[in-house]
């Protein structure tokens, strides 16, 4: 059966897309660029995720699976007014487009998998955070907020689990490769405090937490997408040495953090939540990788 991946272009789509079509699903990818390189193994269709239905709507009726990736990458330009309207709308609009075709469909997908983030949390100290956790009131939790109340609003006509996804770790991509070159050379450590917990998970368990979720029907609302461990931030840069066999203890200042990357630098790397996957091992998902020096090791690797 047809599985649907809106956003199946960037980092965690292709990955899904060509686990998901091993499974034996033929997959679908909405993309504002349906001729980019790179689209071979999967049927692209152009979608226009501004908050409208379009032809591409005919393409989720009937579908195994509507996964929703999509959204303005959060990391790659300073936070103006205008980067965090796309931020916020590029996510928000293109949820609603989607729940807009599930309420039209003559057939809706089975499972309405939707993105959302563990900054819904907000920035926090210590403490366990799970699935029943208050969001936060800062920008990336209200931008969650926003992107979960818009995926949620297809759950009269299907089954709607929102993964709130952590620091996914990959060779190839997401934030781990660009955090690589100061460890490599010995110069890598903690960021700010260091206290901040980084609630992690590998690439592998994400695609097999995804699949899990679109095969059990008990998997509904929100979903921690993150392994049992989360690790503070020095915790991570001591992880990440012993991985490099490298010295890791020279610390990134604060403030210094602050001046070159601006609010962004408080949001995604001085604060963090220490959020565990309560509901996924609930339901009976087997962690692969459930300590951070094992998943590092299996990254690392040569
Ligand atoms: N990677 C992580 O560690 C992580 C952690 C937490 C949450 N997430 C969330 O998971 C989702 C997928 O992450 P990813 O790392 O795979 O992101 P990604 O590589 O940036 O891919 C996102 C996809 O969204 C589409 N897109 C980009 N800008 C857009 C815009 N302005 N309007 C509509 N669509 C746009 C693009 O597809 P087309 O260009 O083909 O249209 C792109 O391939 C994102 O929403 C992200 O916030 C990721």
């Amino acid at each position: 059966m047809s599985i649907v991946i809106a956003g199946g272009s960037g980092f965690l789509g292709q990955a899904l897309a060509r686990a998901l079509a091993q499974d034996g699903h033929e997959i679908v990818i909405l993309t504002r660029r349906p001729r980019a390189p790179g689209r071979d193994s999967a049927r692209a269709i152009a979608w226009t995720p501004d908050g409208s239905v379009g032809p591409w709507a005919s393409s989720i009726s009937g579908a195994a699976a509507l996964v929703n990736l999509a959204g303005e990458s959060i990391a790659a330009r300073r936070w103006t007014a205008t980067q965090k309207q796309r931020i916020r709308d590029s996510r928000t609009l293109a949820t609603r487009s989607l729940a807009a075709a599930i309420e039209r469909a003559p057939t809706p997908p089975a499972v309405f998998i939707s993105g959302s983030a563990t900054g819904y949390y907000g920035p926090l100290d210590d403490r366990i955070v799970t699935e029943e956790h208050p969001p936060g009131a800062d920008f990336l939790a209200r931008v969650a907020v926003d992107w979960e109340a818009a995926a949620m609003d297809a759950q009269a006509r299907t089954r709607v689990v929102c993964v709130r996804t952590g620091l996914v770790l990959a060779r190839d991509g997401g934030a781990l490769p660009k955090m690589l070159p100061p460890f490599r050379v010995g110069a890598g450590g903690p960021v700010g405090s260091g206290r901040q917990y980084w609630p992690w998970i590998h690439q592998q368990d994400w695609i097999d937490l995804v699949r899990f979720a679109i095969r059990h029907p008990a998997a509904t609302g929100p979903l921690n997408a993150t392994a049992p461990a989360p690790v503070t931030n020095a915790e991570f840069a001591r992880a990440l040495g012993r991985a490099l066999r490298r010295p890791a203890w020279l610390p990134a200042p604060a403030f210094a953090l602050k001046l070159l990357l601006g609010e962004m630098a408080e949001a995604l790397l001085l604060s963090g939540q220490r959020a565990v996957p309560a509901k996924a091992e609930r339901l009976g998902y087997a962690f692969a990788f459930r300590q951070l020096d094992d998943a590092l090791r299996s990254i690392l690797r040569r």
